[in-house]
């Protein structure tokens, strides 16, 4: 029979609609708890996936306490991810937290030596890298059907409503583009070029709560590859990567939900189609499972390391924007 890991949800915000949605199509998993701030909004929200109301706490230490969790799907602003990911992992839950694994690398690297302590699974739900058609394209890749890749574009930018209470704008929420979206062309160029950088370069502007409301970044590396990536808050952009090489390009619709991608060469164009089970929040889910059962801390996909440098990465961005 099929092991059923129960997972608790902590933070029932819009992800967390989309995780639950997830969570409720894999035979694997079982939804058993949801925690909030509020005894009502866990109900609320509980009652729409069928979670037992005994199991919708009105705060995220009752959920951490429930010796029936296993793994528990954090889903706060980023301010909150250090401090909780911690703690679910010292009551000895695996932990998937949403990105950014925290505000920043020093925070993360805490997080990491949490999991080592306490022998615990942690992994940032960057699920990007888990949707089949991303995989498909790393495959593809690796077996060199473009070649040695020479550059990476890669841009996420949304017109977020200007509200100054919300988590986007507020600097105590961890606001600001390059966090909330940047992180996807960040974490994308890492999974392709590494991080054996040479320079970053990077611009920025400043909204009125003293967020940073868009970002322009460059990388060099030092085998010579570029990687041009940027976010916003301020206006739609094409959400698009490019990623470009010795024999080809690869390119990337909506690469950070991405459900196909198209490979030019000199001998055409291939169009690779991968629709989600669901919503796409199946596969990192399915990965943690996958990653506890055969016994590990940690994703080969997402590894603690991976997230540390991404953080690296972010930080020296944020230190050169913030003017
Ligand atoms: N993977 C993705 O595609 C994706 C998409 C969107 C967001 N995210 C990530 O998920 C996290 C949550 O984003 P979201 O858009 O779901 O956020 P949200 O809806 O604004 O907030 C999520 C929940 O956090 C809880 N919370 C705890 N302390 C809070 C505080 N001081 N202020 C506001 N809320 C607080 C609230 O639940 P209670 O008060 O009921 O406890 C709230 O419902 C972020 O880190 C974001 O980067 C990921």
């Amino acid at each position: 029979m099929v092991k059923r890991f129960k997972w608790g949800i902590v933070g029932p915000g819009s992800i967390a609609h989309k995780f639950a949605g997830a969570l409720k199509s894999i035979p694997e998993a079982e939804f058993y708890a949801v925690a909030s701030r509020s005894r009502e909004r866990a109900l609320e929200f509980g009652r729409l996936y069928g979670v037992e109301n005994e199991k919708c706490f009105g705060s995220y230490e009752e959920l951490f306490n429930d010796n029936e969790v296993e793994i528990v799907y954090i889903a706060v602003p980023h301010s909150f991810h250090k401090e909780l990911s911690i703690a679910a992992l010292k009551s000895g839950k695996a932990v998937l937290c949403e990105k950014p694994a925290a505000l920043n690398s020093q925070e993360a690297a805490e997080i990491i030596k949490a999991s080592r302590e306490n022998c615990q699974f942690y992994m940032e739900a960057m699920w990007t890298r888990f949707l089949p058609v991303i995989r498909e394209v790393i495959d593809r890749i690796r077996k060199g059907v473009i070649g040695d890749i020479m550059m990476i574009q890669a841009d996420f930018g949304f017109k977020a409503e200007f509200n100054p209470e919300d988590r986007l704008f507020k600097p105590s929420l961890g606001g600001g583009s390059l966090l909330d979206v940047g992180i996807y062309p960040v974490s994308l160029a890492t999974s392709f070029l590494g991080t054996n950088i040479d320079k970053i370069f990077a611009v920025g502007d400043m909204g009125i709560t003293g967020v940073e409301e868009q970002c322009a970044v460059a990388i060099r590396y030092k085998n010579g590859e570029l990687a041009s990536l940027s976010s916003s808050l301020r206006t739609n952009t094409p959400q698009a990567a490019h990623i470009m090489g010795t024999k080809g390009r690869i390119y990337i619709p909506d690469f950070w939900r991405a459900e196909s991608a198209v490979i030019i060469t000199e001998k055409g164009q291939e169009n690779i189609n991968i629709p989600y089970i669901c919503n796409g929040y199946e596969y990192e889910a399915l990965e943690v499972m996958n990653c506890i059962s055969e016994g590990k801390l940690q994703s080969d996909i997402m590894p603690q390391e991976e997230t540390l440098k991404i953080m690296n990465i972010m930080d020296e961005i944020a230190a050169l924007i913030k003017y």
